[in-house]
């Protein structure tokens, strides 16, 4: 077990110095101890070791009961000492602040959730910033609200098992850490993850690919908000583009960053923009991202089933909101693609046609007036000359 080392090496020092204390805590620490457990108190602090807690508790099958339910009072002491905890030397009397000694204080709870309301508070000295930050999410509220099946910090991150989620080094969230996220979440968001699993993010996720949005790409983590404002909602476009709008990442994906400047350019898009610039956070009717692809169901256009690239798949999106629509209605937009030969051609030579016919006849007629000036000049003054 992972011990404070300079702890453990001022121990040897007083042991060694003086012999007579040394023995007299030693002798102590037998008689408050149970038989099988190493009794080594930490000196500075007085708070027990971890090996002294772990003598009885790694012990199987333990339980104490809670009311009408069972608290398992078992840990695992190898899955403790590969715990990010552990392996910083934090004590299980760093947490469990109210036990030095066994028998342990009265516990007052009487059911598991109330148990660990009370004890999660402990994650608060060492971890202020998240504590600060759940504060304002909709867990919290959902709690403050009475649903106590709202996470805790414990629901979401085992303080026995923890493992480090953050590489020391790059300060980022490591792969492994990433590819997990969906699963810590669909302990209770069941439907959504399984609908997400089978998306064209989620199931890519599960091959391993980590450049795919996980559930706090978009939602955040300890301070998730409300998905269901219109804030949210109007925010879809710049949330999707944050990836799709990235050359460097698409590239590697073949697939076009041409969506976000052409969903701006036509009505929707455009609408949406200026609507969100002079209103933020009000009801927008038109179509985001979302509308046409999808959220958590988000699928490849081109799948021959259910791909909005075809055109009766397309107009169902369409219909929600243009109820009148019929099957060549989605002919209108012209999707991501900008006018090409290949795409809409007769837009694109329209366009090209005015690329021209424009300066032509603009150039033909400024050229128009400035020779005809001249003449007018060069007659006056051959008029003087003559007069
Ligand atoms: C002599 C054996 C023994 C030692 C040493 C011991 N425990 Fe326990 N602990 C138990 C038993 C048995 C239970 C089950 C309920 C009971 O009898 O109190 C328990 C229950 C618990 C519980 C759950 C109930 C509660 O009181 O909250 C926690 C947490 C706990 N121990 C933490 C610790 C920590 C931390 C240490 C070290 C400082 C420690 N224990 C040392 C035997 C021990
Ligand atoms: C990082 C803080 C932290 C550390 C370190 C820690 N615990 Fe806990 N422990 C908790 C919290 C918080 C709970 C409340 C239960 C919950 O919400 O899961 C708990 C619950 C328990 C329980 C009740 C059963 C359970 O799993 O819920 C026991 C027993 C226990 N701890 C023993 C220990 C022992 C023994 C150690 C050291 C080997 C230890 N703990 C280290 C925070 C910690
Ligand atoms: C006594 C201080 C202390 C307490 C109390 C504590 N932690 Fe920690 N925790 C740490 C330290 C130190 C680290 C390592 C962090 C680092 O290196 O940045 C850590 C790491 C973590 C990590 C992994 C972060 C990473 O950078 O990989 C999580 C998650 C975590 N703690 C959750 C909890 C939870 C949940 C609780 C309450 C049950 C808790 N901690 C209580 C000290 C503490
Ligand atoms: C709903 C699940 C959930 C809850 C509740 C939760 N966390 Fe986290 N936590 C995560 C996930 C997932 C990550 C990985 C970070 C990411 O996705 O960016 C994380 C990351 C962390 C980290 C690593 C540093 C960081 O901020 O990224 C620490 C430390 C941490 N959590 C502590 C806590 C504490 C303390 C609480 C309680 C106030 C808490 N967490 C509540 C899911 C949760
Ligand atoms: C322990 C259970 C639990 C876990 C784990 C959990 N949630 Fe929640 N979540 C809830 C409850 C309860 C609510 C509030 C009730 C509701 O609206 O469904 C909620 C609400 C939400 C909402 C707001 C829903 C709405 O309609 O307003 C979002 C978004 C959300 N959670 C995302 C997440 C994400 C992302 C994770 C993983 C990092 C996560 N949750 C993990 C229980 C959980
Ligand atoms: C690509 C971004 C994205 C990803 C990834 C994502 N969400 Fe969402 N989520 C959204 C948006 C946008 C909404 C709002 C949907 C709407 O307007 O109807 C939402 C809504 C929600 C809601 C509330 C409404 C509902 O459908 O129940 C919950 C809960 C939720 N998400 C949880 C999750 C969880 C859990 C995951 C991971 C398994 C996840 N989300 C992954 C973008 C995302
Ligand atoms: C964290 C980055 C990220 C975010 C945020 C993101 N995506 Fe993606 N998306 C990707 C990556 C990477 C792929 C390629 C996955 C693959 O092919 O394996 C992809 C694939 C797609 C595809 C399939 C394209 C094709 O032709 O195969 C669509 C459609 C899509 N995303 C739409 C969206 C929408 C809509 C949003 C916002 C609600 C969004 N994405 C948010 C990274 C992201
Ligand atoms: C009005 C419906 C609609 C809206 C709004 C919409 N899309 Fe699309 N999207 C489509 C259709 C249809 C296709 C398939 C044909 C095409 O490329 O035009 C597609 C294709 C895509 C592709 C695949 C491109 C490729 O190269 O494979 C991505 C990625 C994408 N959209 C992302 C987005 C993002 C991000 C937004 C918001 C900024 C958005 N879409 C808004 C309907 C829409
Ligand atoms: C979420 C609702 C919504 C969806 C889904 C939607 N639209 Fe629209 N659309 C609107 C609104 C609202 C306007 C009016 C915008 C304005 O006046 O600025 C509009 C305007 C238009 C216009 C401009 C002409 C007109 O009628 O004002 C066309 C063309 C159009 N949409 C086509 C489509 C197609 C094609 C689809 C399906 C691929 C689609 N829309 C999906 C809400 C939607």
């Amino acid at each position: 077990m992972h011990q404070r080392k300079p702890h453990r090496s001022r121990f040897m020092q007083t042991f060694l110095l003086f012999p007579g204390l040394g023995l007299f805590i030693f002798a102590l620490a037998s008689l408050i101890t149970p038989a099988q457990a190493s009794p080594q108190y930490q000196q500075d602090d007085n708070k027990p070791s971890n090996d002294f807690c772990l003598a009885c508790h790694q012990q199987q099958d333990v339980t104490k009961k809670l009311g009408n339910e069972l608290l398992p009072v078992t840990i695992n002491p190898t899955q403790f000492g590969l715990s990010v905890h552990a392996q910083e030397s934090v004590l299980c009397a760093d947490c469990h602040t109210d036990i030095s000694d066994y028998p342990h204080p009265t516990v007052k709870e009487k059911n598991l959730r109330d148990y660990s309301l009370v004890r999660v508070e402990a994650c608060q000295q060492c971890h202020e910033d998240q504590f600060a930050a759940a504060h304002d999410g909709v867990h919290q509220a959902a709690m403050d609200a009475g649903n106590e099946n709202a996470p805790l910090c414990t629901d979401c991150h085992n303080p026995h098992t923890q493992g480090r989620i953050v590489g020391q080094s790059s300060g980022q969230l490591t792969i492994t850490a990433r590819k997990e996220i969906p699963s810590i979440c669909a302990q209770c968001h069941t439907e959504v993850y399984d609908v997400y699993k089978n998306s064209v993010h989620g199931s890519a996720l599960a091959d391993g690919n980590t450049d795919v949005p996980t559930c706090t790409d978009c939602h955040g983590v300890h301070n998730i908000g409300d998905p269901t404002t219109d804030t949210f909602h109007n925010n879809t476009p710049a949330l999707c583009a944050d990836c799709h709008d990235n050359d460097e990442l698409m590239v590697k994906y073949g697939i076009s960053t041409n969506v976000l400047k052409t969903y701006v350019a036509d009505f929707h898009g455009t609408t949406t923009t200026l609507f969100e610039q002079q209103f933020p956070g009000q009801p927008v009717n038109t179509a985001v991202c979302s509308d046409c692809h999808g959220v958590h169901d988000i699928g490849r256009p081109d799948d021959p089933n259910t791909g909005i690239a075809m055109q009766e798949n397309l107009l169902t999106k369409c219909q929600r909101c243009h109820p009148g629509a019929t099957a060549n209605f989605p002919a209108a937009w012209m999707g991501h693609y900008e006018p090409s030969p290949e795409h809409y051609p007769i837009v694109y030579y329209v366009n090209l046609f005015y690329k021209f016919f424009i300066p032509t006849v603009l150039g033909g007629m400024i050229f128009f007036v400035l020779t005809d000036i001249y003449r007018r000049i060069v007659n006056r003054m051959k008029g003087q000359k003559h007069a």
